[in-house]
């Protein structure tokens, strides 16, 4: 769809014609004036990435956090609650990475981002919704020197090794030998920040775990049936060459 074409979409939507849909870049906020609502975790993320009709009111809904989350205790059986993480990156899928990780009970959580404003008007937004968690930020110039002392997960939620590369990927070697490394990026499956961290021993969650996991959640919100798990693994692993 053109972005001259959402409002016609959405009269159509109300209808009842389309039980719903999912939005992907560069639509996740722009959709938002054109819905009825949000739900209260969507409007924390700031972004929508699945919208249903509900008697004829248009819902936005962002799975992308539930899928992380889900991914991530899959893959590694991590207790988020009372740890210190960290994440890189403060776009929009951080955006929805963090709030879940909040709305998990983290107890403290560091963003790094190339740009520090950003990151600090992110955490200020975070510490608003979730005033018992201790927030920090960093800049990314900085990765080299970060004390990650008792560190249980760091995610990268940017192109980083996908379509720009990590400068340094050293400051892996200063992680707890306990901690998790998690990347959103699903492409390559093994991206530089996973490789690295399993060369160092440590546990991992893949970012096409993530992408799977939302597209689960996607399935039964769109369906209302049980989503067909082990089919679109197979499809997902085999298209990337897993
Ligand atoms: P998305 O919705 O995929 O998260 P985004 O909102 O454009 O995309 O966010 C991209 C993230 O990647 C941001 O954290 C961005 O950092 P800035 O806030 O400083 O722009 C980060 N990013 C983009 N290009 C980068 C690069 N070359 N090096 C490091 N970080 C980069």
């Amino acid at each position: 769809l053109e972005e001259n074409e959402l409002k016609k979409f959405f009269i159509r939507m109300r209808t009842g014609e389309i039980a719903g849909v999912n939005v992907t870049i560069p639509y996740k906020q722009k959709v938002i004036p054109f819905l009825d609502k949000l739900n209260p975790h969507a409007e924390a993320c700031g972004a929508v990435n699945t919208i249903i009709v509900e008697k004829g009111k248009l819902i936005g809904d962002n799975t992308d956090g539930r899928g992380f989350i889900n991914a991530l205790t899959e893959e590694t059986a991590i207790v988020l609650m009372n740890t210190k993480v960290v994440v890189i990156g403060a776009g929009g899928a951080s955006r929805a990475v963090c709030t879940s990780l909040c709305e998990q009970g983290v107890n403290s959580l560091t963003i790094i981002n190339r740009s520090l404003d950003k990151a600090k008007e992110f955490a200020n937004k975070l510490k608003q919704l979730f005033p018992q968690i201790d927030f920090q930020t960093q800049p990314l110039k900085n990765l080299a020197i970060s004390n990650f002392i008792n560190t249980t997960l760091l995610v990268n939620t940017t192109s980083l090794g996908m379509t720009y590369d990590w400068e340094d990927l050293g400051f892996i070697e200063k992680l707890n030998k306990e901690a998790i490394v998690s990347d959103i990026i699903s492409r390559p499956a093994k991206s530089p920040l996973i490789k690295k961290a399993e060369e160092q021993g440590l546990k991992v969650n893949h970012g096409y775990n993530m992408l799977l996991h939302q597209a689960y959640i996607g399935f039964e919100l769109l369906t209302h049936e049980k989503a067909p798990r082990a089919i679109m693994k197979q499809a997902v692993l085999k298209a990337l060459g897993v």
